[in-house]
């Protein structure tokens, strides 16, 4: 712990002189910046390559400081006393006079926020006067990191500090809801679309809504590994790497396991860090088997189905 603690301190100087800095959540890693200064939140967007239209998530440390800048309701409490700090975002609506950068919300009158539950980041929190902006750490349109290497993986040395806080727990996105109007998930994430069911029962009839609203980040292309990927493979063609969700006895080069015994949570955790790897041994295919869609299986097919999109 001392140890980091000087490297909260290290985290914390960074941040305070307007930079961008890797920080570890249960999710993914997050690439943060002070979310109340257009300068430093704009470093988020240079370095991602990522489009302002783009809008990030705001990550705070209590409700007192959330409640500085945007509006509660009822439902949000309900939800958040249940599932935070955790691996959930909330869309909810900016207070009139708030702080937050413009360049975070491209303008919105909404924003999305979470409270994370890792440790170090929890701690770095406390310890700010201000939320940190925070969207993945990968290029825009990437693989999510999922620990200080990966981040390494995708910056490289333009990242002037990463925080080390090993391997996420989850290694899949935060789910995201929106309880701006009609509350419904937007983003399907690490908390189960089911435990929310009952949270999100629509009080008038959803048909009456002609447009689905769109999380602006979650195109069809996404999470992408930057090689083709095969879905649903019950065998891997000439030059594939063959993913598969369970330990097998066969020793194939090219054969690589998501989880030993097809527990989906080790699957889910898995998933960035695998294709990540066989990218980098230099396959230039990938098949993967196909993953029952129970429970966080519904989450990973998801993300799969993104990255196995043409760019
Ligand atoms: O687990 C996570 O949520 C991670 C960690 C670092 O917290 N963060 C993350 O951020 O996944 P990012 O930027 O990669 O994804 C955030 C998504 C984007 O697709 C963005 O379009 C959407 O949230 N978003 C942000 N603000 C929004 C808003 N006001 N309305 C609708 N969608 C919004
Ligand atoms: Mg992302």
């Amino acid at each position: 712990m001392k140890n980091n603690l000087s490297n909260i301190k290290k985290a914390i100087k960074y941040l305070n002189n307007g930079q961008c800095i890797a920080v570890p959540t249960e999710t993914v890693y997050g690439l943060a910046a002070n979310a109340y200064s257009n300068k430093a939140t704009e470093k988020i967007f240079k370095l991602k390559k990522r489009p302002k239209s783009n809008p990030l998530i705001v990550h705070y440390y209590n409700l007192k400081d959330l409640k500085k800048d945007c509006e509660i309701n009822d439902l949000f409490l309900k939800i958040y006393k249940k599932f935070s700090p955790g691996p959930i975002s909330y869309i909810l609506k900016l207070k009139k006079k708030n702080k937050i950068s413009k360049n975070v919300t491209n303008g919105k009158q909404t924003v999305a926020v979470r409270f994370p539950k890792h440790k170090l980041t929890r701690k770095l929190l406390k310890d700010l006067k201000y939320p940190l902006a925070a969207p993945s750490a990968n290029m825009s349109k990437k693989i999510s990191p999922v620990s200080k290497e990966d981040v390494i993986d995708e910056f490289g040395n333009k990242i002037k500090f990463i925080l080390d806080g090993g391997r996420c727990k989850f290694g899949l996105e935060s789910t995201i809801i929106s309880l701006e109007n009609n509350p419904e998930v937007l983003r399907l994430g690490a908390i189960d679309k089911k435990k929310l069911k009952k949270y999100l029962v629509k009080k008038n009839n959803q048909k009456t809504r002609k447009k689905k609203i769109l999380v602006p980040g979650q195109g069809k292309v996404h999470y992408s590994p930057d090689i083709p990927i095969r879905l649903n493979a019950t065998q891997p063609k000439k030059g594939e790497a063959f993913l598969l969700i369970k330990n097998r006895k066969e020793k194939n080069k090219n054969y690589y396991y998501l989880s030993k015994n097809k527990n989906m949570e080790e699957v889910g955790k898995n998933l960035y860090k695998k294709l990540r790897k066989i990218k980098n041994k230099g396959f230039k295919f990938i098949a993967v088997e196909k993953i029952p869609k129970k429970g966080i299986g519904e989450v990973i097919n998801d993300r799969l189905l993104r990255a196995s999109k043409k760019l």
